[in-house]
């Protein structure tokens, strides 16, 4: 009887006491998640932020277009280029060899880097300016589809674009020095 009693009054603690250890354990896994839960979207943050594999300054893949340049002797000399660069800096930073190409570095006072495009792409093309209009006018070869290489600006649509080298160049400065020297 009064071991009947006691376990009656012990009862409601005992329960008590399940109670509080089943939140105990209840809290402490969902403060375990909470905390692990940052720790996780960190991990992630690291591991697939596209920023930090490609690294500053590199590219991926996905803003490479491929293009080809036909060059004098009928070689294809195929090139990775970026978003943004002209023909000529493609030619340059790849290292192709082209003879002569790019002789005024881009700044419009030689000709050097006529191309000849196909006829949709050409038609694709930024507007040519007043200047380019100026120097492909005394370009050697010059076709209506006809180009300046350090003013045409690589975009993604151009992958896979094919362009040819005329089969003369001309460094139109020379021609003026000549010019100069003549009238001399
Ligand atoms: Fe000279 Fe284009 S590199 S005009």
């Amino acid at each position: 009887m009064i071991a009947q009693g006691i376990s009656g009054l012990m009862r409601p603690l005992l329960n008590g006491l399940n109670v509080s250890k089943t939140r105990f354990i209840y809290h402490s896994r969902v403060a375990e998640q909470n905390h692990m839960l940052p720790k996780l979207q960190s991990e992630r943050g690291f591991s697939s932020t596209k920023k930090l594999q490609d690294g500053p300054g590199e590219s991926s893949s996905a803003d490479q277009v491929m293009v080809h340049f036909i060059n004098r002797d009928g070689e294809k000399l195929t090139a990775t280029a970026k978003e943004g660069e002209t023909l000529l800096e493609v030619v340059v930073n790849q290292n192709l060899a082209i003879d002569g190409f790019g002789a005024c570095e881009g700044t419009l006072a030689c000709s050097t880097c006529h191309l000849i495009f196909e006829r949709d792409v050409f038609q694709k093309l930024d507007a040519i300016s007043d200047d380019e209009m100026d120097m492909l006018d005394l370009a050697y070869g010059l076709t209506e589809t006809s180009r300046l290489g350090c003013q045409v600006c690589i975009k993604k649509s151009m992958d896979g674009l094919t362009v040819q080298v005329p089969m003369e160049v001309s460094d139109i400065r020379r021609q003026l020095e000549v010019g100069k020297q003549s009238k001399q």
